[in-house]
């Protein structure tokens, strides 16, 4: 049994923070056991971690991120999405055909994940098979809860980024293979996008999820251009979701839709009934796609939220950051376009980073029992002028915190 004192901070609903005051925690082998006000009686006696007043919260999930895209955070941020995925996104990604190259960006990139707090994420790799093999490895080894993609585009991408249909399906069978025995880190199927990806492509990926049982990952209905382009590519569909629905990819796994911007009634029917995972991804929303997520309607009808950096398109790694933005770009939304549209309150958007988002890789994202103590020791964020209380403390943390400003990190009840 570990024992740790301080102030506890975690998501009890949607719309409520629980708040532990100078309290203690009790986990054992990993798991929360509970939090008590006064240490109870049986556990008299044993060591306690004592966090001072400090504040514990749940670690954070990125339910979408490009690790390739790591070298180019911060750059060509005034560029269109099409102009910055071809002209610079590509290019970059076509260099993880360099296994060394690989490595080497992603232990750098790994490593700035847990520095900003994210213990769990759903990552798009490359084209590449070996590349991507290493960053899964990677994230198993430091038994990190993920889900990570070889990409596949096999049409309407450039030379060096481009795979025949059927060398793209081998090599996607060959990564599940490889990766499915894994208990931390498991693969995803990842269909870029609609505009790069055929329909005997998406059909094929569509069997692998069924035969292996694994679910999918892509950008869903993220700007007009992409909107009316997978539908220009795939004439038969009312909408981008069902093409994924048509190829058998929703029923297999965790579907994860990011963007989800311009979703139509259709869309938003079929990512419903799959459970699916419509990610906001604040920065990005701003950098290269324009457009904003109406989150509080979407929650309204029913579907499921959560948070990604989208790094590069998004220029910040840390998941706390994005919760601030997207209680910001909610209130843009509210503002000028208004019905349906409200604005989300702090600890709406700090459940979606935590409890929503955690919930596609089993109990992570809060400190009730049974869920993993993957927690974040963060400073109180008080200055000598003004009180503040843990919540508020919290809420300071997501929008002006740094690294600096987790004191401590731990994994299933591990400190890392
Ligand atoms: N759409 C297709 N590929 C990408 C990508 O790498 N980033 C973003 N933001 N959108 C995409
Ligand atoms: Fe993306």
């Amino acid at each position: 049994m570990d024992l740790y004192r301080g102030t506890f901070v975690y998501s009890k609903d949607r719309d409520t923070l629980a708040v532990h005051e100078n309290s203690y925690i009790a986990v054992e082998e990993g798991i929360v056991v509970g939090i008590y006000p006064v240490l109870p009686e049986k556990f008299a006696g044993l060591p306690v971690t004592d966090f001072g007043d400090n504040i514990v919260i749940p670690a954070f999930s990125d339910l979408h991120v490009h690790a390739p895209q790591y070298p180019q955070r911060g750059l060509q941020m005034d560029k269109t999405l099409y102009e910055w995925l071809n002209d610079y996104t590509f290019p970059l990604e076509a260099k993880y055909a360099d296994p060394e190259f690989a490595r080497a960006v992603y232990d750098a990139f790994v490593a700035d994940l847990i520095l900003n707090g994210t213990l769990h994420a759903v990552i798009f790799g490359t084209i590449h098979r070996e590349a991507t093999g290493y960053l899964i490895r990677k994230l198993e080894t430091l038994s990190l809860n993920a889900f990570v993609g070889k990409v596949n585009m096999d049409t309407a991408s450039p030379e060096y980024l481009c795979e025949s249909t059927e060398e793209s399906l081998r090599e996607t069978e060959l990564f599940l293979e490889e990766h499915l025995g894994n208990h931390f880190a498991k693969p995803i199927l990842t269909p870029r996008f609609a505009p790069t990806c055929t329909k005997e492509l998406m059909t094929g990926l569509g069997k692998l999820g069924a035969k292996y049982g694994v679910g999918v990952q892509t950008h869903l209905v993220e700007s007009l251009w992409e909107e009316a382009e997978a539908r220009r590519c795939f004439p038969d569909v009312s909408c981008d979701t069902e093409i994924y629905e048509k190829a058998g990819l929703l029923d297999n796994g965790p579907v994860i839709g990011a963007h989800f911007i311009f979703p139509s009634e259709n869309d938003l029917s079929i990512l419903k009934k799959y459970g699916g995972y419509a990610v906001q991804c604040p920065d990005a929303t701003v950098n290269v796609i324009a457009g904003i997520m109406r989150t509080s309607f979407l929650q309204d009808q029913g579907i499921r939220l959560a948070y990604g950096s989208d790094i590069a398109g998004g220029h910040r790694i840390g998941i706390f950051g994005q919760a601030a933005k997207s209680v910001q770009l909610s209130k843009l939304k509210a503002f000028y376009e208004p019905g349906g549209n409200e604005a989300i309150s702090f600890a709406r958007a700090f459940y979606i980073a935590t409890k929503e988002g955690g919930s596609v890789f089993g109990n992570v994202g809060s400190l009730e029992p049974g869920y993993a103590f993957d927690a974040l020791v963060i400073r109180p964020m008080a200055d000598p002028f003004m009180e503040i209380s843990p919540a508020e403390a919290v809420e300071r943390f997501a929008y002006i915190g740094e690294p600096k400003d987790i004191t401590a990190r731990y994994l299933r009840g591990k400190k890392l």
